[in-house]
């Protein structure tokens, strides 16, 4: 395929499934051939086959990003097969939630460390290498909104996206003399449903929709699309910054209040005039409210 990538080679990891597939797709049909490093090798084999069936000349390696040997072999191989390297996207990572600090053990934080944050740095070592033997290219690294705030209980995941952010200025700077340019992308909540491995049905609600200032959840695409733009000569000029992509939500001012809780039950349920009902029992409280919650139980022992 021709495009703005056409003739680069682009390893994207965590290629696989979610994020990381639909941007492997994206470069592919904007020209460049491409890896997809991944651990789960069913479904990177899976995807190799379907992003070719779709036009894209793209190699699955085996690959654990926190494992060195791993890395260096994709590395290796990328050479091999496609004789060199111009486009890092590392976007292979894991999650974590649940888990107060107090039950937290150092292996689960080592864990998402040495995959989500070391990984980062590992690729980034061994594929810049290559990218400074062709004369310049292009790292994208996949942080995440958690890296600028938070909920509950997720430690390990928002330092090692932290981490990220300050690791992408960090190789933007020192590796800016070998013509290599390093941002990073912090998406918001992405569905990824409909590219994970086997595809599956969004099970979205209209609040999950409604709550963002875009009016939606995001999808791999719009991650993909900008991670299109920011690999190409178009964004030349751009180096060491981080992107949020996020539909707007990181900006939005929450205050709890009865407006917000009825008008987001009323969404929820698609009943607006239920959400007007339960503001105006908030905003009476006292009586109504005593009277709300008594059948409220009533209806769930019934
Ligand atoms: N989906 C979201 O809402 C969201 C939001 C912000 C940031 N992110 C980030 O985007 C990236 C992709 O997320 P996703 O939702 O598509 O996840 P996903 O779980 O659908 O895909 C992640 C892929 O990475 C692979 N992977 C996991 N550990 C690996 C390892 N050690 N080595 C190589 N590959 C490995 C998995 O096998 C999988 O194919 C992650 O870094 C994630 O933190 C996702």
């Amino acid at each position: 395929m021709s495009g703005r990538l056409s003739g680069k080679v682009a390893i994207v990891t965590g290629g696989a499934r979610g994020i990381g597939a639909a941007v492997a797709y994206k470069l592919g049909l904007e020209g460049a051939k491409v890896v997809i490093a991944d651990v789960h090798e069913e479904a990177g084999k899976w995807r190799e086959g379907w992003l070719r069936s779709n036009g894209v000349d793209a190699f699955f390696i085996k690959t654990d990003v926190s494992i060195e040997s791993d890395v260096k072999n994709m590395v290796n191989e990328t050479v091999k097969r496609f004789g060199g390297v111009d486009i890092l996207i590392n976007n292979a990572g894991i999650g974590f939630s649940g888990k107060s600090i107090f039950e937290q053990t150092l292996d689960e934080w080592n864990r998402v460390i040495s995959i989500n944050l070391t990984g980062v740095w590992l690729c980034s070592k061994y594929a810049g290498q290559e990218m400074a033997k062709r004369g310049g290219g292009v790292i994208v690294n996949i942080a995440s909104t958690r890296a600028f705030q938070s909920e509950p209980n997720t430690e390990p995941y928002s330092a090692s996206k932290g981490g990220i952010v300050a690791l992408t200025h960090s190789l933007a700077i020192s590796l800016s003399k070998y013509k290599i340019r390093v941002v990073s992308v912090a998406p918001g909540w992405i569905d990824t449903s409909e590219w994970q491995y086997p595809p599956r049905k969004p099970s979205l609600n209209p609040l999950d929709h409604a709550q963002h200032p875009a009016g939606r959840v995001g999808n791999p695409m719009d991650v993909a699309n900008l991670i299109a733009f920011l690999v190409s000569d178009e964004a030349s000029w751009i180096t060491g910054v981080n992107f949020t992509i996020d539909g707007g939500m990181t900006v939005k001012m929450i205050y709890m209040d009865p407006d917000v809780l009825g008008n987001s039950i009323g969404t929820m349920v698609q009943d607006p005039e239920l959400g007007d009902l339960i503001i105006r029992v908030l905003m009476s409280g006292g009586a109504k409210l005593t009277e709300l919650k008594r059948m409220i139980k009533t209806m769930l022992n019934s």
